[in-house]
């Protein structure tokens, strides 16, 4: 089991919001009124419930309780109640539940921490916003965007905070090639290239079956970085696969496959920008560098402009550093060495922005624009037509420099 999550740590071991409207939707994600939260007004920790205690649950805790100064972690809930009682006995939580309505009626919490499977995610979110608690979500935060539109109104509503990862925007790397864009210096992107890939989780087997697919668990990392990095997108043509017929899960044994395990995605950017995302559960696992050679990891973004290109090293989550091909000298530079912060610190990281009123750049309005695009490209698989997206964000994402 967790051959992902071991992956996902070697590489990084080896590697040394402000509030966005939905255009168009009337929806005001971050009222003032969300700014003020209890934790800023009272100066205590904030309270945090995690739901969801599977894979992801493991490198999340840990990252949680790095943060003493501002977290405390005052429950664990899961339908498999072993698994919220094992977290709760490690980490001397007292409360654990078996389900998210038994939770909210439980010991009290500031922030709740999403960390189910995908199909789960609506209904608990949901049960949280309504609950008037703030939300962080694992990705998507819905099936559909009429689901994910309900959502950010629901938070606006009820005048609470409602975050979704991924944290791509957050990483050094993805504020240096935003700002060296925003420069001009390179001229207009034109195109842009993103890919992320491995052989697919083996624990759960949702992973593979309708609500799951490579699309919403892994290229939703690219469409993140390239919508931040491009800005929004109007249309959008999508072809999907599925390899495998079956696979072999822990939890269920042998599962027929119902969802894509073989992605490409192509986005027509409202600045003209034309980007594609290519994203597999059927792929070999990570390309290392060679022996012997400087230490390099391969390009998974590709940002080409009129003037020069910028290529990010290592995955967009856990990034490494920028090859830049400057105008006037097309020799590739590697800038921005940086450590990014870990994948698991979303909930963390919008704690300490609930808690210190800081901004953060990971806002609802980009994960809906997300959520639209990934939707299109099934659409545009179903019908085998180009589809336009519903909705826009605030972009760009940095405020200008
Ligand atoms: N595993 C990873 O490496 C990884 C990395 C990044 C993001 N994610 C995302 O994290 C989420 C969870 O992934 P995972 O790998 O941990 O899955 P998982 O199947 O290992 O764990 C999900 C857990 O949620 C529980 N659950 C499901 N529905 C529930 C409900 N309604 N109420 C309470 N508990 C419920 C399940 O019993 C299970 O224990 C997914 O959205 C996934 O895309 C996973």
């Amino acid at each position: 089991m967790k051959q992902h999550n071991i992956e996902r740590r070697g590489f990084l071991k080896q590697m040394a919001v402000t509030g966005v409207a939905a255009v168009g939707s009337g929806i005001l994600p971050n009222s003032s009124k969300a700014e003020a939260t209890p934790a800023a007004a009272t100066k205590r920790k904030l309270r945090v419930g995690v739901i969801g205690c599977g894979n992801v649950c493991g490198s999340y805790v840990p990252d949680l309780l790095g943060n003493p100064d501002i977290i405390e972690i005052v429950s664990f809930c899961d339908i498999i109640l072993r698994r919220a009682e094992a977290f709760a006995k490690r980490h001397e939580v007292k409360d654990f539940y078996p389900d998210v309505d038994k939770m909210l009626a439980g010991v009290g919490f500031d922030l709740l921490v999403n960390l189910t499977s995908m199909p789960s995610h609506y209904a608990v979110n949901k049960a949280g916003l309504q609950a008037g608690k703030h939300v962080w979500s694992e990705k998507p935060m819905a099936p559909t965007v009429a689901q994910g539109k309900e959502l950010l109104e629901l938070a606006g509503t009820k005048g609470v905070r409602f975050w979704q990862a991924p944290v791509v925007v957050i990483t050094p790397q993805f504020r240096f090639m935003a700002e060296q864009l925003a420069s001009g210096k390179f001229g207009p992107v034109v195109a842009a290239h993103g890919t992320y890939g491995h052989g697919g989780p083996d624990w759960s087997a949702w992973f593979y079956q309708k609500g799951g697919g490579c699309l919403y668990d892994l290229g939703v990392y690219n469409v993140t970085t390239l919508t931040g990095l491009l800005g929004p997108v109007q249309e959008v043509v999508g072809m999907t696969g599925m390899v495998t017929a079956t696979r072999r899960c822990a939890d269920q044994g042998e599962v027929k496959v119902e969802a894509d395990d073989n992605t490409m995605l192509i986005m027509r950017h409202a600045s003209g920008a034309l980007s594609h995302v290519q994203t597999g559960f059927c792929y070999s696992e990570y390309e290392l560098p060679p022996v012997n050679k400087e230490p390099a990891l391969p390009h998974t973004i590709d940002i080409m402009c009129q003037q020069g290109s910028l290529h990010l090293q290592g995955w967009d989550w856990g990034p490494r550093c920028v090859d830049v091909a400057a105008p006037g000298n097309h020799r590739l530079q590697s800038q921005c060495k940086e450590a990014a912060p870990s994948w698991a610190g979303g909930a963390s990281h919008v704690a300490r922005c609930l808690v210190t009123g800081e901004r953060c750049l990971i806002t609802p309005g980009h994960a809906l624009h997300v959520l639209d695009i990934m939707n299109a490209c099934h659409e545009s698989q179903r019908s085998g037509r180009r589809i336009a997206t519903e909705t826009s964000f605030a972009w760009p994402i940095l405020p200008a420099v």
